[in-house]
């Protein structure tokens, strides 16, 4: 494959998100303008709106989940941007992912200099069994989804596959749950902002406030194993393996890299971008690896000149435990079977030497789909500019998202870097 390099460089000189969440009275557009607002207040140098030349919004389904489709032009008139063009990018859960790209090749293209890319998604005013049926929109409507396969479905089959061939366990996959509600506890963006630890005692509070029998749970992984307090969802994947359902919005303002210092004193260049697309899960021989994400992460790492080891901290698309390994392997952090092991032993842990998902990840700090995306980069952005308060890790200057669609059937990578 051709190494290829933006044709002008490119960097990130604001961003911001709402809270993650569940947010009965607010619309996407309410979550919308608090990103934007955030992200207006965190350019060092100011801001004026009218600058913006151009909105990339990446939304997966609000058709469905909320009614509303067209959402592109919507957004820009919520945040007073109209008549600038808005365009929506739908990728599943890559949508905003793949809409950082579009923003990133617009202004490498010579067309923009300054381009506003964002994220939305409200998923939580459908029921569970509803926003099942959306999200499995994303699968093969053909092949997959009459056979009875749901998201959870999907991952439970990788990760069945993948303890099948390198000997992972249940309990591995709780591993990356922990960490995960670890970090988010630290998040105050985050759905769940709570450590597995803390979730356990609010139950047992609740329990003795209401006078019912309180349960005995050794520690952690015998919570994990209960199956009242963690029900499995579709085997091996239970409900602590698997991302919630969340509203939620992000936005990020990208800039030519020549005009990155009038807006910033400490902007994110985007050294490597890459995307790939993959048939549908049940046309592929390995369920244990994502051919999407492999090619991407490579396409980023050549463009970026960088190989995995320079990698400092990285987002990666847990919406179920599996997926983080998976990534962890695909993204050659760790040899493919190794990532298991990764997680077993604690490295991947913030304070590890290879920290993964310092956010909470989807997993804790939550997963409204299209907003997933360029969710990740704020942590990085935090990460990178040593804004990431407890959980700041050390020696940060290079960063990576990981953004993966439907079973992987899209990932898109990218690489930024503090100079
Ligand atoms: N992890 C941990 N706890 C969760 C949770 C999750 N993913 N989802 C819900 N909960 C908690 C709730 O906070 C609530 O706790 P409480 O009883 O202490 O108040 C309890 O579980 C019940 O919540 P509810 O909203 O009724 O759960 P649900 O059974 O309707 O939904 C799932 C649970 C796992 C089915 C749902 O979160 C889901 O579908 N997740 C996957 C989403 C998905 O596929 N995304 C796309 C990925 S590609």
């Amino acid at each position: 494959m051709t190494t290829r390099k933006l044709g002008r460089g490119v960097a990130i000189v604001g961003a911001g998100m709402s809270k993650f969440g569940a947010f009965p009275d607010k619309t996407t557009r309410d979550l919308f303008v608090q990103a934007f607002q955030e992200m207006h207040a965190s350019v060092d140098k100011g801001l004026a709106p009218e600058d913006i030349e151009a909105i990339y919004i990446g939304n997966y389904s609000s058709d469905l989940f909320e009614g509303q489709g067209h959402t592109g032009p919507i957004m820009a008139d919520w945040v007073g941007l109209l008549p600038r063009p808005a365009t929506r990018i739908e990728d599943a859960c890559a949508s905003s992912g793949v809409a950082l790209r579009q923003g990133i090749i617009a202004i490498a293209s010579g067309l923009y200099d300054v381009v506003l890319v964002g994220g939305i998604e409200k998923m939580t005013d459908l029921p569970t069994e509803r926003v099942t049926d959306t999200l499995a929109t994303a699968g093969d409507a053909l092949y997959e989804i009459p056979a009875g396969f749901t998201f959870p479905g999907f991952y439970a089959a990788m990760a069945t596959a993948y303890m099948a061939r390198y000997g992972a366990t249940p309990e591995t996959f709780m591993r990356v749950g922990l960490k995960n509600h670890d970090n988010g506890a630290l998040n105050d963006k985050a759905q769940f902002g709570a450590s597995i630890r803390q979730v356990m005692d609010s139950k047992i509070a609740r329990a003795k406030a209401k006078g019912r029998p309180v349960p005995a749970w050794a520690d952690e992984m015998a919570f994990l194993h209960d199956d009242a307090a963690n029900p499995v969802i579709a085997w091996p994947m239970r409900l602590f393996d698997c991302s919630p359902i969340s509203d939620g919005a992000a936005a990020l303002l990208l800039v030519s890299e020549d005009l990155a210092r009038s807006f910033s004193d400490n902007p994110l260049y985007v050294i490597g971008s890459g995307q790939a697309s993959d048939a549908a899960l049940h046309d592929r021989a390995d369920l244990t690896s994502l051919r999407a994400a492999r090619l991407a992460g490579q396409q980023a790492y050549e463009m970026a000149g960088v190989a995995p080891q320079d990698i400092k901290v990285a987002e990666v698309h847990d919406c179920f435990t599996i997926a983080e390994i998976m990534a962890t392997e695909d993204l050659r952090f760790f040899q493919p079977g190794q990532g298991c092991k990764a997680a077993e032993e604690g490295l991947t842990a913030r304070t590890g030497p290879r920290p993964i998902n310092t956010s909470g990840g989807l997993k804790s700090k939550g997963h409204p789909v299209g907003a997933s995306g360029a969710g990740q980069v704020i942590e990085i952005w935090k990460q990178l500019r040593g804004q990431a308060g407890e959980r700041q890790v050390t020696d940060a200057d290079i960063g990576l998202t990981h953004n993966v669609g439907g079973t992987g059937q899209t990932c898109v990578v990218h690489i930024f870097e503090r100079r």
